[in-house]
């Protein structure tokens, strides 16, 4: 009997379900319902701490390719605490080590983000047999072209900014959206671009005010009344670069300012004739189905998890290099952030167009 455990991690994305599927449906189509037993691990690493679960019947990983979140829930679990014995004295490693051992699991296929292969990797250290999946609405993860879930959080964020393009127009208005993607642009790049946004502002490339006023200002004397700007929750403003985040953070609340692009607006509005106004679409850009790609790429993920635990090869992440799906040790990825490379092609692409990047 081959026991499997299946677990989601940090925020939640699209395509969860659809990769939870591919895993499922392709380990059943392996191995048949008498040859193996799937353990869905409620919540996150909380589930495997606390010994929650449910077994996953065949049934189960039916009609959710298009289910937004994940059937399994999700909790963040922060990797820095991992290791911290807290006010309830429990050992969250051994016991996660434990119901391992409890639940006679043979692997656990872990699905997350940055933080999460982090963890990932730790229990790989512990002897635990891990094989992980890539997502994140962030694209952010290094060892992967493509997380799943960004396709999708970059339809909706592009949604978002034509939507706000039109009043804008009518308006003649300064339009800030500011768009979600942690510590990296990759999000606001893509959908600022396809949404032709004129400023993209992302963490990779520090911005200056006085770029942004010239681009407006360009486009009013072009008879362009109104701009978009497309600006990453992590943009940094020149005069903050050589902050630390925390710092930075310090630095946005003694101004007021909820968010950066509240203070962009507030730096902008001394200076400019137009009327600014700020939209956050937050949560919004993680939810909801799926979009096809994500759908393709989840499925291709949960396939290629599936095989690998077929194969006993544990250890990895697995990964679309080159249109190709591969695997990836653990310990080459973890920890590791996938930036924006300032000098590449797409960035080269926006700026022939003329968008600013403020730099
Ligand atoms: O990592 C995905 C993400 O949506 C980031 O883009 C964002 O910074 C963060 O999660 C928000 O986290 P939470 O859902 O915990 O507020």
């Amino acid at each position: 009997m081959l026991r499997v455990g299946i677990l989601t991690s940090g925020g939640d994305c699209q395509g969860l379900n659809a990769a939870i599927r591919g895993i499922g449906k392709s380990l059943y189509e392996l191995y048949g319902e008498d040859k193996l037993e799937v353990y869905g691990i409620l919540n996150g690493y909380k589930g495997l701490i606390n010994c929650e679960y449910k077994i996953m019947k065949i049934r189960e990983f039916s009609g959710i390719v298009n289910l937004g979140g994940t059937i399994l829930g999700t909790s963040r679990q922060s990797f820095k605490s991992m290791r911290v014995i807290g006010e309830d004295k429990i050992d969250k490693v051994s016991e996660m080590k434990k119901n391992y051992k409890k639940l006679k699991l043979d692997c656990i296929a872990v699905l997350g983000g940055n933080g999460t292969q982090k963890t990932a990797d730790l229990l790989r250290q512990e002897g635990l047999n891990i094989i992980s999946l890539p997502k994140t609405i962030d694209n952010d993860l290094w060892g992967t072209d493509v997380t799943f879930g960004f396709h999708s959080a970059v339809e909706i964020a592009t949604n978002v900014i034509d939507c706000i393009h039109t009043t804008a127009m009518s308006h003649g208005r300064v339009l800030i959206i500011e768009v979600m993607g942690h510590k990296t642009g990759w999000l606001t790049l893509y959908s600022g671009l396809a949404s032709g946004s004129d400023v993209i502002l992302i963490p990779e490339i520090p911005y200056r005010l006085d770029s942004i006023v010239k681009t407006i200002e360009k486009r009013t004397s072009q008879g362009k009344n109104f701009s978009i700007l497309a600006v990453a929750e992590g943009a940094i403003p020149v005069e903050y670069e050589k902050l630390s985040k925390k710092q930075r953070l310090e630095m946005l609340e003694r101004g007021l300012y909820p968010t950066v692009s509240y203070k962009l607006a507030d730096d902008l509005k001394s200076v400019i004739g137009q009327e600014i106004r700020v939209t956050i679409p937050g949560h919004f850009q993680r939810g909801g189905s799926p979009c096809p790609y994500d759908r393709i790429l989840a499925t291709r993920f949960g396939s290629a998890a599936a095989e690998a635990i077929s194969n006993e090869d544990y250890g990895n992440m697995v990964a679309i290099k080159d249109e190709k799906i591969v695997r990836v040790p653990l310990k080459d990825i973890a920890g590791k952030l996938k930036l924006v490379p300032p000098e590449s092609d797409i960035i080269k692409s926006a700026r022939d167009i003329g968008v600013d990047f403020g730099d």
